[in-house]
């Protein structure tokens, strides 16, 4: 049996849509063990009744992939999924799912394949880099694909960085959230989010907190996703004001993350009032970066 240890991440980071992403202290336990029997999956934790049970389940797909591809063909598999990641609040849970199927897949197969096919294999499946790549790597990832091959940089997260999140008590899937973004943007906005994108990476590398409230603003998802959130600017604003460093969805939404030194508490205690008077409630937790990402312990030998 190979136990995969995968961590929560979040998305684009404000400007760095599609490309930037963070892993957090927040874990997903994903088991696989080849059995001679049929496939069996047992889910505990959040979300766990919304969860296939069978081929459509998310960790096995990314597991028959690496089967496929390996010429691998276990008689059955028994999957077990520990979810601690909120399911579809924007906090990496798919990403979660497929990194460690993958892995795990890879392990039982005989660990013939690279951690950059794995991560090509899961930006395939996810359909962009930002969450599957920090899952996989740890730390802060800037990634993007040339020729449908996966080119990333790893940045060490700022050491006092802490992470506030509110967590609503609704789910809001990617899809949707990106069924509402339009298909150009204009060149002001591109210009907007560029400078910022890479005013952030140079701040989080220089562990300059005061530069995160301009860097992490953006103009390319958050202003079409505000409606799908209700409360979300007001958050924002309540957020900075308890001295939140920076505020940003946290992947699609609709979980917004606040970039903190200190002040968490209070941070945290605004948000969940804030939300609270547009009717929205929501679960908050501060989470520390997570400079390691997936993690797996082969216990078949
Ligand atoms: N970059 C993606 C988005 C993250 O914002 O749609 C979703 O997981």
């Amino acid at each position: 049996m190979v136990r995969v240890q995968v961590p929560a991440t979040t998305a684009n980071m404000g400007p760095g849509f599609d490309t930037l992403g963070m892993a957090l202290k927040l874990y997903n336990i994903i088991e696989i063990e080849e059995t001679s029997g049929d496939l069996v999956i047992d889910v505990e934790g959040d979300g766990a009744d919304l969860i296939p049970r069978d081929q459509g389940n998310i960790v096995y797909i990314a597991a028959a992939r690496v089967f496929k591809l390996r010429g691998y063909s276990p008689a059955g598999l028994r999957i077990k999924i520990i979810n601690n990641i909120p399911l579809a609040r924007g906090l990496g849970s798919s990403a979660s799912a497929i990194v460690g199927g993958l892995v795990g897949a890879n392990i039982i197969s005989g660990s013939q394949l690279s951690e950059k096919e794995l991560l090509n294999m899961a930006v395939d499946l996810e359909g962009h880099p930002d969450n599957v790549a920090p899952a996989l790597l740890g730390g802060i990832v800037v990634s993007t694909t040339d020729d449908g091959e996966v080119k990333y940089c790893k940045i060490d997260p700022p050491v006092k960085l802490k992470c506030v999140v509110a967590v609503p008590d609704f789910q809001l899937s990617t899809k949707l959230a990106r069924e509402v973004l339009p298909q150009s943007i204009s060149i002001s906005d591109a210009v907007f989010n560029i400078g910022r994108t890479a005013m952030l990476v140079t701040a989080l590398i220089k562990q300059d907190f005061s530069l995160l409230s301009t860097a992490m603003e953006d103009r390319i998802h958050q202003p079409y996703r505000a409606n799908l959130i209700p409360g979300m600017k007001k958050v924002f604003a309540a957020a900075r004001l308890a001295g939140a460093r920076g505020i940003t969805l946290s992947g699609a939404g609709p979980t917004l993350i606040a970039f903190c030194d200190d002040n968490t508490n209070l941070v945290a205690s605004v948000m969940k009032k804030t939300f609270g008077e547009s009717g929205i409630r929501v679960r908050v937790m501060t989470l520390e970066p997570n400079p390691v990402g997936a993690v797996a312990f082969n216990l078949m030998k």
